[in-house]
């Protein structure tokens, strides 16, 4: 199919761009920034631009991975948002029914399903969270934006038959946490795997299963995220004592991890479930926690991407 890639210079787009052409499809990237798998240089926000996108190169399917995401929350006004994940997504869904599209791949965040009281974890037991969660109260610009962008999404198919696919998914960024200092690096990164990040090549994989998906779906929203080792019955003893549950878990995990120099979290507040994405969307990332193990063990390379000088190429100037 050719598929209209957004965010085609980002850090997902660059994984997803050549997995797409493996898989035998035909790329047209879209990004404001440059990159090696951009051909059109421009905003999602710019209907114009769009249309003629879509007239140019015959676009069969969108993948709408492009847009404005935590980090840029500094950097842009709250407006912004809205014209780039409100008004773009809503330009791509009436592009893509316009021209009898049969499926639509939105990239989502898990980001959108934290409220405030969430995200303090001031609560007994870790917060499980799925597809049912609710009500939703985003904290911020990025996750109500990127709620309302799931709204328009679902009356795309409701209004129009395009089978729209949401992935919400959750921390994927090679870079360091912007509000936790320690542990930090890698060390966080691996502890996340348990709970709450997937590496970006399972993202891009969960894009491309998505894709295939669709038209049999209709509509779905899916938490996309590595498949947690603990089930709710775990919650209490997450918050009150994570080092026993991941030793009863992983009896070896906490030698592996002494001997690296790194900490295992004293405590989880928050799970996402992915178990949905496994049931129907037939996706379940290969990289989790136990891989990470697996690597400690073995001494081979660890199965995700660390670099605290990531920067995306919008915000590199020159
Ligand atoms: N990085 C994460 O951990 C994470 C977690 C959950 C969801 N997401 C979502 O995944 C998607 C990709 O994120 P990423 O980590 O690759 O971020 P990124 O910033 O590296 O990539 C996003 C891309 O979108 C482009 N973009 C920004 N405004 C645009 C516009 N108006 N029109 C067209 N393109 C525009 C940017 O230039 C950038 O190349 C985003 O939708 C983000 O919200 C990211």
């Amino acid at each position: 199919m050719r598929v209209l890639l957004t965010g085609s210079s980002g850090w997902l787009g660059r994984f997803m761009a050549p997995m797409l052409r493996r898989a035998g499809h035909q790329v047209i990237g879209l990004d404001v920034a440059p990159g090696a798998d951009t051909q059109v240089l421009g905003s999602v926000a710019d209907r114009a631009l769009v249309d003629r996108v879509f007239a140019e190169h015959g676009i069969e399917a969108v993948i709408h991975a492009g847009g404005l995401h935590k980090p840029d929350i500094v950097r842009y006004p709250a407006q912004t948002f809205i014209d780039v994940n409100v008004t773009g997504t809503l330009n791509l869904l009436e592009c893509a029914a316009a021209a009898g599209h049969d499926r639509f791949v939105f990239t989502s965040t898990t980001s959108l399903m934290i409220s405030q009281a969430i995200r303090d974890e001031g609560g007994d037991s870790a917060v499980w969270l799925d597809e049912t969660s609710g009500p939703l109260a985003p904290r911020n610009i990025y996750g109500v934006t990127k709620l309302a962008a799931e709204g328009l999404c679902r009356i795309a198919h409701a209004e129009h038959g395009l089978a729209t696919v949401v992935l919400r998914t959750s921390r994927f960024f090679p870079e360091d946490d912007d509000t936790h200092a320690t542990p930090s690096g890698e060390n966080l990164k691996a502890n996340e795997l348990l709970h709450r990040r997937l590496t970006v090549e399972d993202a891009a994989r969960a894009h491309l299963r998505a894709l295939e998906r669709a038209p049999a779906i209709g509509h779905g929203v899916f938490v996309v995220s590595a498949p947690t080792p603990f089930s709710p019955a775990d919650a209490a003893a997450l918050k009150a004592d994570a080092p026993g549950v991941i030793a009863r878990l992983f009896p070896d995990a906490a030698a592996l991890y002494a001997a690296r120099g790194w900490t295992l979290p004293a405590t989880i507040g928050r799970v996402y479930d992915a178990g949905l994405a496994d049931r129907v969307l037939g996706f379940r990332c290969r990289t989790d926690f136990a891989v990470v193990l697996d690597a400690l063990r073995t001494g081979d390379p660890l199965p995700f991407v660390h670099d605290p000088d990531y920067l995306p190429t919008k915000e590199r100037g020159g």
